[in-house]
């Protein structure tokens, strides 16, 4: 047979995939995965059912419901006081990858460059590559994963078209200052650059940290393309319901890609994800209590074993330093913890192109029930 494409030729399976098969075959407690071993709430999963036995069960306009556009902007503008037409400035995706995947696709022709600030989300590189750019990998240098604005400039060159930010960050759990996101945008505006900004962890701040999206700061309206999801913030990442706020022309580039990739998105969970944005007032409060409450147990019990590092004010992930537990880099160092602590967790050099500083880290999830998380807890004693 003729062989695949070429486009895919150095793609991988996903580490966390990898990681995942792992952990099944060695029986260990699974802190790699991304997402929480239990269920989002109750009431939700009501309402989508109460949306399919209303009829809600045929194609979906392609662009998304109108009535979750409609809620998508609502809480744009009241959250953060920004405007976007829900008519030709919202569509909605199947979760914020195919949105990643719809925004490079549309902005990025062969040879471009594009920006990406590591440790990086891997479906960023992949959705570039298959786009034909080339990813440039500037580094948020460890321990407080901070971008020096000057190597940040000397990366764009008059090919580069798109800068990739996440924020709340995934893996570091770092939340941008305004400081930060403002040096950003002054280089975006002077090399006029698109900058997709992954806001996915929007909502998942502590400790008075707030969310400022990019797309607010001044200038940047109109060369930011916003993408979230609702997978996070319900606790339901099964859902894959995900969204792109931009500009009317980005919107409907993103559209014409999105008519013939997925064309549309399933009707009844939209319908559901709309309701459920206009509870978002009272829901956030016990929400984001709950990840806290899990983050400061796990932060505590990872202090009492040794490990050494700042409290991640932003997404459930945490990076731990190992540094201070092997000489082992960070790959062999997982197949280790898997195979004789029956603890899984992610490699993170596997979100860097250049940089070898994710060598002396490992990712956690706290997304997990308690016992999941003493579980692990207990294996790790006595590193
Ligand atoms: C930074 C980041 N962006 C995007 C996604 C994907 O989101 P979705 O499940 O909505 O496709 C993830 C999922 O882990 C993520 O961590």
């Amino acid at each position: 047979m003729k062989e695949t494409a070429l486009r895919i030729a150095d793609f991988k399976d996903s580490i966390f995939g990898v990681i995942s098969k792992l952990a099944r075959d060695n029986h260990a407690v699974n802190l790699g995965q991304g997402f929480p071993d239990f269920d989002g709430p109750a009431w939700l999963k009501d309402i989508v059912y109460k949306k399919m036995q209303e009829g809600h069960n045929q194609y979906a306009p392609f662009p998304g419901t109108p009535s979750l556009r409609e809620q998508v902007a609502k809480y744009y503008e009241s959250f953060y006081r920004l405007r976007y037409n829900p008519e030709d400035q919202v569509t909605v995706t199947v979760g914020a990858t195919e949105a990643i995947y719809l925004v490079v696709t549309a902005l990025v022709n062969p040879g471009d460059e594009v920006i990406v600030l590591e440790p990086f989300y891997d479906s960023y590189v992949a959705s570039i590559k298959m786009a034909g750019g080339v990813p440039v990998p500037v580094t948020m240098h460890a321990p407080d994963f901070v971008v020096d604005a000057k190597e940040l400039e000397r990366a764009i060159s008059p090919r580069t078209k798109l800068l990739i930010i996440n924020n709340p960050h995934h893996p570091t759990g770092k939340v941008w200052t305004k400081e930060e996101l403002t040096e950003i945008s002054k280089l975006a505006g002077k090399h006029d650059l698109y900058v997709l900004s992954d806001e996915v962890y929007e909502f998942l701040l502590f400790d008075g940290a707030t969310h400022l999206p990019l797309a607010s700061l001044e200038g940047m309206f109109e060369r930011t393309i916003t993408v979230s999801s609702a997978g996070k913030t319900f606790g339901l990442t099964g859902w894959k319901i995900g969204w792109i706020c931009a500009s009317r022309e980005v919107s409907r580039a993103c559209r014409l890609v999105h008519q013939y990739v997925t064309f549309s998105v399933s009707t009844p969970m939209q319908e559901a994800v709309a309701e459920a944005l206009t509870k978002l007032p009272t829901y956030l409060p016990d929400f984001v209590d709950l990840y806290r409450s899990k983050r400061d147990f796990f932060y505590g019990e990872m202090r009492k074993l040794g490990f050494e590092f700042e409290i991640p004010r932003g997404t459930y992930f945490m990076m731990v330093p190992i540094g201070s537990k092997t000489r082992l880099k960070d790959v062999d160092y997982a197949m280790k913890l898997i195979k004789e602590r029956q603890v899984a967790t992610v490699p993170p050099s596997a979100f860097y192109l250049k940089s070898t500083e994710g060598e002396g880290y490992l990712r956690f999830c706290f997304a997990k029930k308690e016992e999941t998380l003493r579980a692990a807890l207990k294996n790790l004693d006595g590193l």
